[in-house]
C-alpha cells in the first residue's frame, strides 16, 4: 500500500481553494476558516514534537466534563484552537470535547455562518508516552445562515450528514491532515521545513474487506454476547484463508482508524455492561470519523443505525461505533442481530 499516491505538489491551501471553486456558492470564507485551523495544526504539531522539551506535558489538576483527567496537553491544544479560530468571523459558535457546553465567539469579533466542533487532543493516554496523538474536527454550516447572532447548541447537534467537511490531524511518524469536503478524502503530510501541509495521498479507498480488527479486547467480558460471538469468530482460521485476522489497537481513534482508512478491516468501540453507549463522543470523534470512512467507500453504523443519520441530543453524548470496510461491518451487525434472535 503505498503512502504517497500523488503526482502534483499543491498544498492543502491551493488544494481548498480550488475545491472551493467546484462550488459555486463558495464565498472563499471556508476556504479561510480550514486555513485558520491549518495554523493551529502546524502549532500543535510543532508543540506536540517537541514533547518532553517544552512544558506541555503531564496532568493538570482538573478532570473534564466526563470525569477523564485533563492532560496539560488537552488543555493546550484547546486553547490554541480556539486562539487560532475566534477572531476570523467564519465561525458562530464552537464546542469540544474540553468544553462543559458552548465555546462563544468573543464580542468584539464578527460572528461567521460556520461552526467548529472538535476533540483538541484524541489519545491523551498517549502522550506521556509518545504514542501517536491527534486532533479531530467537524465543521456544519449553522442552521439558519441568514443569522449573523451568536450560534446556538442546536448548530452543534446537527445530523452527522450535514458536515461540510472533517478530518484530523495525526502526530505520529509524520504530521498528517486527513480531511474531506464530501469528495473523497485527501491526506497532506506536513513539510516543517517550508511549513506546509503538502498533498501526498488523494482519495483513499479502504479495501472492501481487510484482515485486522480493531477494539480493547479489555472489555470483552463485558461486552454484548453479538460482540464476544462476532471477535471468536474472526480469530476462528477459516478454510479461504480469510481468517484470523490480526489485533491492531493503539488506544487512539485517529491512529486506529488512519490505519483502518488505508489496510481495511475494522474499528469497533462496542457498549458493553459499564458503558452501555461505549465510550466514544458522537458529535466531535465518531460524526466526523464516520464521514471519512463513508468518503473512502466504507461503512459506519451504531451496530444497527447509519451513524450519520443519528440525531445527536447533547454535545458530548456517547454512541457505540463499528466503521471500516464494509464487509466487515457488514459481519459485526449479522453478529449482533443474530445475537438477538431467541
Ligand atoms: P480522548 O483522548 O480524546 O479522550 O480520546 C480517547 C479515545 C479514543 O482516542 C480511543 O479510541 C479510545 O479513547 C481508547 O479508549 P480505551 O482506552 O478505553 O480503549
Ligand atoms: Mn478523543
Ligand atoms: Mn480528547
Amino acid at each position: 500500500m503505498p503512502i504517497v499516491k500523488t503526482s502534483k505538489l499543491i498544498t492543502i491551501e491551493r488544494h481548498i481553494a480550488e475545491e472551493g471553486a467546484m462550488h459555486p456558492e463558495a464565498t472563499g470564507e471556508f476556504s479561510h476558516l480550514l486555513r485558520d485551523f491549518t495554523l493551529a495544526m502546524r502549532i500543535l504539531a510543532r508543540d506536540v514534537r517537541r514533547a518532553g522539551l517544552n512544558d506541555v506535558l503531564g496532568t493538570t489538576d482538573g478532570s473534564n466534563v466526563h470525569g477523564e483527567q485533563v492532560k496539560r496537553l488537552d488543555l493546550h491544544a484547546n486553547d490554541i484552537i480556539f486562539r487560532a479560530m475566534d477572531h476570523g468571523g467564519h465561525l458562530c459558535v464552537m464546542a469540544s470535547e474540553e468544553s462543559n457546553g458552548l465555546i462563544r465567539i468573543p464580542n468584539e469579533y464578527r460572528r461567521g455562518k460556520y461552526v467548529l466542533v472538535f476533540d483538541p487532543l484524541d489519545g491523551s493516554s498517549n502522550i506521556d508516552v509518545n504514542v501517536t496523538i491527534g486532533t479531530i474536527f467537524s465543521i456544519y454550516k449553522r442552521v439558519d445562515p441568514t443569522l449573523v447572532t451568536d450560534g446556538e447548541l442546536e448548530d452543534c447537534l446537527q445530523h452527522g450528514y450535514k458536515q461540510v467537511a472533517a478530518g484530523y490531524c495525526m502526530y505520529g511518524s509524520s504530521t498528517q491532515l486527513v480531511y474531506t469536503s464530501g469528495n473523497g478524502v485527501d491526506v497532506f503530510t506536513f513539510d516543517p521545513t517550508i511549513g506546509e501541509f503538502l498533498l501526498t495521498y488523494e482519495k483513499i479507498r479502504i479495501p472492501q474487506r481487510g484482515k485486522i480488527y480493531s477494539v480493547n479486547s479489555g472489555n470483552a467480558h463485558i461486552w454484548p454476547q453479538g460482540i464476544r460471538d462476532y471477535v471468536s469468530w474472526l480469530l476462528r482460521p477459516s478454510d479461504d484463508g480469510l481468517r484470523p485476522y490480526s489485533l491492531r489497537y493503539v488506544g487512539t481513534m485517529v491512529a486506529d482508524v488512519h490505519r483502518t482508512l488505508h489496510y481495511g478491516g475494522i474499528f469497533l468501540y462496542p457498549g458493553d455492561a459499564r458503558m452501555p453507549d461505549g465510550k466514544l463522543r458522537l458529535v466531535y470523534e465518531v460524526n466526523p470519523m464516520a464521514f471519512l470512512v463513508e468518503q473512502a467507500g466504507g461503512r459506519a453504523t451504531d451496530g444497527v443505525n447509519r451513524l450519520l443519520d443519528v440525531k445527536p441530543t447533547s454535545l458530548h453524548q456517547r454512541i457505540p461505533c463499528f466503521m471500516g470496510s464494509t464487509d466487515d461491518v457488514l459481519d459485526v451487525e449479522r453478529f449482533l442481530q443474530d445475537a438477538l434472535q431467541p
